[in-house]
This record gives C-alpha cells, structure tokens and sequence, in this order.
C-alpha cells in the first residue's frame, strides 16, 4: 500500500464553486474573495477578517499593523515554521528564539517570560500542530509587560482553548490555507482581528498600500482614480483561491471530525506499544489536528527517528518532521548565536518526533496500515 503523507480533500463541490469563478468574468480579488472573509469572521466570531495569498504574508502583515521597528525584539518558538521568525527580520526587528514544552512541542510560558527585555515589542506563539498554547497565561504576560500578541495559527483552524475559538482571542490571529493545512486554497491566507484599524491597514497594505477598494478599479461602478498611503505589497487573495475557501469553510468542521477520528484511533492503537509517545492535548482545549505527531521512546529502540521514518518509507508510508527547530537552522544559528544547550526540550522532542499522515480522506484500510506498519516497527526495533 502506498500512502502519502497527504491529500487535499477537493469535491464537487470546491470544482464548482471554482468553476462558478471562472464562468463569472473576475478571477482576482473581488467578490468571492470579500464573501470569504465574511463569512470566515462569521465562523470565528472574530470582527474583521482580510484573505491575503500566504500566511506568511499574513504574519508579515500582522507584525506590520503593530508597527515593529527595526531593533525591536519578538518573542516566538524554536519549533515551528521558518516563516514565524522570517517575517520578523523583514524590517530588521529581532526574532528571540525560545524553548517549547516537551508534552506539546508549544512555545513555554516560562521560556518566554525569561526573554522579555525593554526591547521586546510581542510574541508569537504558534498552536503546534493545532494544539492552543496556554492563552490565558500568555495574554497575562503580555499584559503586564504591555506587548502585543501575534497567533501564529496556520494549524489552528478549528481549533478551542477554553471553549473559545482560536481567531478571536489575541490581537491578531494569522491562519494559512497551504495546500497541506486544514483548510486549503493551494496558497492563502486570512489575518482576523477585533480591532478596526488594524484591520484597515492590513487592507491596505495588502494590495501596495492604495487606498481602499482599488480592486473595484476594473469593475462596473469602480473608479480609475485610487491614493497610494504607503509602500504597500502585492499580498491579496485572487478570487479562484476564495472560492476554494469558501466551499471548504462549509465543511471545516466536518473535515476536523475525520482528523480528530484517525487521531483517536491511531493514540489508542500506539498507546499500548511501550516505543511510542502519542500527542498530549492538555484537557481545556481542543486540537485541530492538522498534524500527528509521534515521538519514539528512543530509550526501548534500537533504531533512531531517522531510521524509522526510512522503514515507514520502504513499506509505502511518507511522513514528515515538524519542525527542524529554528536554532538549528544556518541563519538563524549563526546571526543570533544559537546552540542546542540553550533548546534542551526542543532538542529532545526533534530527535523523536514523525509526524504520520492524518487527512480528512484516508480510508479505513490505510489508517489500519498504518498502525499495522508502526506497531510492526516497534515491536521488531524494540531492545
Ligand atoms: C507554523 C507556520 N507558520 C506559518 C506558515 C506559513 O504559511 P504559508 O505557507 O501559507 O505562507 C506555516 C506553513 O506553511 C506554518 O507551518
């Protein structure tokens, strides 16, 4: 059997929805892309959202509504995506790399807390996986040292912390819509916040900083006369895009039953094998379970994580790695001095950590193979 680590869940009805666009004359920004953010804000309960063409550019975006200066710091994760550090360095501000917590791979309020200097402007915590870090505590933190908080949550959707839903909680919540996310439109992402004007400069500066409305220019009604406020970028979602979000949206929820399914049984199949750690969901929240993350209990095996993910590979199964932390990373490394003694528990989760595929369309057979194929491995590498 061959299984990949994962498949866009596309139906008739994305096609049509896609098809519908095509049909419409406006393949760019427009209607469907506004119907889009209407109607993810009304999911969220969050009051605005604006769809912009990756999550990196919504965190880009997001640590430009906050107005970051250069040699101002951000407190973010060593595990986690290139992406949540990149968009800090843009403007020349400062990423400050910290460690995670080794039962949820998230961002340690503790960690945090020890890096906060006069320089530091936020934070970035990222639900790992899907998994909410601990809001409550962060947004403390961020209170009394008056910083703002960015959610990094490209996992995160749906996701609760609390019976709230990740999107409408912090400051500014960042989501991505890469192909391989919970909800998919190829590249896109969405930036929701509560505040207004925020929210009106990410919509500016999403399509090169001119004044509202500039994707009426081309439309009956619209006008050829549009103000430039300031040097903006060419982040907006093209209406193609929101048209897969939009029909996604509708199932979202639909979607994170399949994956909280396989997740379910893959964690009482693993539990009991006595080389594998399953994934730790503290009890007030809720995962999105984008991803699946094992750790092997290297300490009873005679292979390592490297090892593993080869034999998986032999016997059809792709898996990945989330995330080869930042601190281990050339740039990241070399320009702020890093090394592994600073990440002990980032480091410990690295070397143990595979993620398993986990997609809304795996049939029965293959999540049975795959815990055939892990249980096997265990039980023949075992010590
Ligand atoms: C944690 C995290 N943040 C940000 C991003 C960036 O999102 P995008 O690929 O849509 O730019 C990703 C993934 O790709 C991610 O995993």
């Amino acid at each position: 059997m061959e299984i990949p680590f994962h498949k866009p869940y596309i139906s008739e009805e994305e096609i049509a929805e896609v098809v519908d666009t095509l049909k419409s004359g406006w393949i760019t920004m427009g209607p469907k892309t506004i119907r889009f953010e209407e109607e993810f804000a009304g999911y969220l309960s969050s009051k605005y959202a604006i769809a912009v063409n990756s999550g990196t550019a919504a965190l880009h975006l997001a640590v430009k509504a906050i107005n970051l200066r250069p040699g101002d710091e951000v407190i973010i994760p060593t595990t986690t995506f290139t992406a949540t550090g990149e968009v800090i360095c843009y403007g020349n501000a400062v990423p400050v790399i910290v460690d995670v917590e080794k039962e949820t791979h998230n961002i340690s309020v503790a960690a945090i807390e020890k890096a906060i200097t006069p320089r530091t402007k936020a934070m970035i915590p990222v639900h790992m996986a899907g998994q909410p870090c601990d809001m409550d505590e962060i947004i403390q933190l961020a209170g009394a040292h008056r910083l703002f908080v960015i959610e990094d949550a490209a996992h995160a959707i749906p996701a609760w912390y609390k019976k709230r839903r990740i999107g409408a909680i912090a400051d500014i919540t960042c989501f991505s819509f890469y192909s391989t996310k919970p909800l998919a439109t190829g590249e896109g992402g969405m930036v929701t916040t509560e505040k207004e004007d925020w929210a009106e400069r990410v919509r500016t500066l999403r399509l090169h900083g001119i004044s509202k409305d500039a994707w009426k220019r081309y439309s009956k009604g619209g006008s050829w006369y549009y103000e430039v406020i300031e040097p903006g970028f060419k982040y907006n979602m093209t209406d193609l895009q929101a048209s897969l979000g939009i029909a996604q949206l509708r199932k979202v929820d639909w979607l994170w039953e399949k994956r909280k399914e396989i997740a379910r049984r893959y964690t009482d199949a693993f539990a009991s094998t006595g080389c594998i750690i399953p994934p730790s969901v503290k009890a007030d929240r809720q995962s999105a379970w984008h991803l699946y993350i094992i750790k092997l209990h290297l300490e009873s095996l005679s292979i390592d994580r490297n090892g593993f993910i080869e034999k998986l590979r032999e016997r059809g199964i792709e898996t990945s790695v989330h995330f080869i932390p930042l601190h281990r990373q050339p740039f990241y490394k070399n320009t702020y001095g890093l090394t592994p003694e600073g990440f002990p528990n980032a480091e410990w989760v690295y070397e143990r950590s595979i993620s398993l595929p986990i997609f809304p369309g795996m049939t029965d057979q293959e999540v049975n193979y795959v815990i055939e194929q892990v249980t096997d491995l265990c039980r023949k590498a075992k010590r």
